[in-house]
């Protein structure tokens, strides 16, 4: 793959101050750029982040052609810059291209591009526990003419950003049922902008209302969990694990199927299957839910302390040391970072 580097003069990474990391505010040096057009990709290329000129007709900011993905890097203690899974997030990003009816992206530009992006920018991956280098590829329309129809030219870029995880405290998450997410047969599988610009409003609503995030539910009857904000969710129920199945308009989350993979293994009882308001709510008031998480790359795993419902509020019980969301973050979390070995072929080492 020819992949052409052209190098920023100057690193700003000393501009940036790694004790005071948050979520999505600093960028590394450089971006991946890669463009379609006359009917094929052109060869990919890097160049220093920074912003680029748009017609006022570009028509992503019109109809939505517009889809991301996300995934972080880490550094092994021996300081190699790791994946996770990152082909998934490729099958991904082609899947919700698919859907929103865009040429589908060739495996070198993504997976090639992304390594020697990373590879460029290593020193920009934070080491300290918790924190990670981000990786966000955005892929849109790239055509000024307006018509409502598929687009011809389209663009698709990939920067990083180091962080820290983008919860810091438990969630108090409010369980939805007058707005919806996504509605079977639409665009709720794919990873596309326009899901979560719909989505503001009503998490908004429930900010108001002190809660961190939204607790979908299905948009014909509002009676079945789906998944929260950019997370799926995951409840202990007695002894068993027990996740919404996937559907057309759920995200299929990297991190739901690898926590999935890693509980069975460990010889836990899962369930993936539909869990109704009234059985997640009974299950709170009886002190069956012992334990409630939403999972993703940005919010790693991210422990749901209180659930709203109506007017009540049903607080979880304590964490045990030997919690399953514990377990399974502190075995993501080293798994991720290398600390112990990659039984699953998971890892990818940049180097
Ligand atoms: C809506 C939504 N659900 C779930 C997830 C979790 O997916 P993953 O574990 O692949 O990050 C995300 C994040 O990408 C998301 O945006």
């Amino acid at each position: 793959m020819n992949i052409s580097i052209s190098k920023a003069t100057k690193t700003r990474i000393h501009e940036v101050d790694y004790t005071k990391l948050t979520f999505g505010r600093d960028f590394s040096d450089h971006m991946l750029v890669a463009e379609y057009t006359n009917g094929e990709w052109q060869d990919p290329k890097i160049v220093p982040f920074g912003p680029f000129e748009i017609s006022p007709s570009m028509t992503a900011i019109h109809h939505g052609q517009s889809i991301f993905e996300g995934m972080k890097a880490f550094k092994s203690p021996e300081g190699n810059p790791l994946l996770f899974r990152p082909y998934e997030n490729y099958k991904r990003m082609n899947l919700s291209a698919a859907r929103m009816c865009m040429p589908a992206i060739p495996e070198n530009i993504f997976m090639d591009g992304i390594k020697a992006l990373v590879h460029l920018d290593s020193n920009w991956i934070p080491t300290e526990e918790g924190k990670s280098l981000y990786i966000r590829p955005v892929y849109f329309s790239f055509d000024t003419v307006i018509g409502v129809k598929p687009a011809e030219n389209y663009r698709l870029m990939v920067f990083t950003s180091p962080c820290s995880a983008y919860y810091a405290e438990p969630l108090n998450v409010k369980i939805e049922r007058h707005y919806s997410r996504a509605a079977q047969g639409g665009v709720g599988f794919a990873k596309a902008a326009g899901n979560y610009g719909g989505a503001m409003l009503p998490t908004k609503l429930a900010n108001q209302e002190g809660f961190h995030q939204i607790l979908w539910t299905d948009a014909a009857h509002h009676e079945y969990i789906e998944e929260s904000g950019s997370m799926n969710v995951m409840f202990v129920i007695d002894d068993t694990l027990v996740t919404p199945a996937l559907s057309d308009s759920k995200l299929a989350g990297v991190t739901r199927e690898s926590i999935i993979y890693i509980a069975r293994m460990w010889g836990m009882k899962v369930e993936e299957r539909q869990i109704s308001v009234t059985e997640l709510v009974e299950a709170a008031r009886n002190g069956s839910l012992k334990e409630a998480f939403g999972t993703g790359t940005a919010a790693n795993l991210a422990h749901i302390a209180k659930i709203g419902f109506e007017e009540e509020l049903f607080t979880l019980p304590d964490l045990p040391s030997h919690s399953f969301i514990n377990r399974i973050s502190t075995y993501m979390m080293d798994l991720k970072t290398g600390k112990i070995k990659d039984a699953f072929g998971w890892v990818v080492n940049v180097n």
